[in-house]
Order: structure tokens, then sequence, then C-alpha cells
């Protein structure tokens, strides 16, 4: 069976440069996240959490420990209020 030797050259390419562009993306996603894999299919009690975790911690995946909240946190919050159209 003849072998198409020269579609080799391009094949590798594409494979290469699909595995870099997919390395780059979740190196991204997860530089983002602070080293944590992205979060999907998040509704508004998960963007409510997020919110309040940034509020916390500085960044929407930040966790503390800490039982004492930092200063201006019982003033930081804000109202949800239904979009208007
Ligand atoms: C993405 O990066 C994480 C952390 O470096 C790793 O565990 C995971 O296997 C990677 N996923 C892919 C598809 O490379």
């Amino acid at each position: 069976m003849p072998v198409p030797w020269e579609a080799l050259i391009p094949f590798g390419l594409l494979t290469a440069m699909f595995g870099v562009a997919g390395t780059l993306l979740n190196a991204s996603a997860h530089v983002q996240n602070q080293g944590k894999g992205p979060r999907y299919n998040t509704d508004a009690w998960d963007e409510m959490m997020m919110d309040r975790d940034k509020r916390l911690t500085g960044h929407k995946r930040g966790q503390r420990s800490d039982p004492v909240a930092p200063e201006g946190f019982s003033t930081s919050s804000q109202w949800y209020t239904e979009k208007t159209r």
C-alpha cells in the first residue's frame, strides 16, 4: 500500500499547532482562575458566591479560612436588580 509521505509534514504541523493552541488556552484559563480549573455552567447563585469571594479575598476564585471578614466587607455588597429590557 502506498504511503503518502508528503502528507505527513502538514499533518504534523496541524497536530502540533492544535496542541499548542489547546495548551495555551488551558494555561490561560488556569492562570485566570488562580491555578484552578475554570468553572462551567455557573448560575446566578454561583455568580453571587464568586462576588462574595471577590469581596472577601480580592479575587473571584480566592478562598480563605479566616472567620473574620475584612474591613469594609459589610458595606461593599450591592443589591441585584432586574435587568431592564
Ligand atoms: C490543563 O492544565 C491542567 C493544569 O495544568 C492539567 O491538569 C490538565 O490536564 C490540562 N488539560 C489539558 C487538556 O491539557
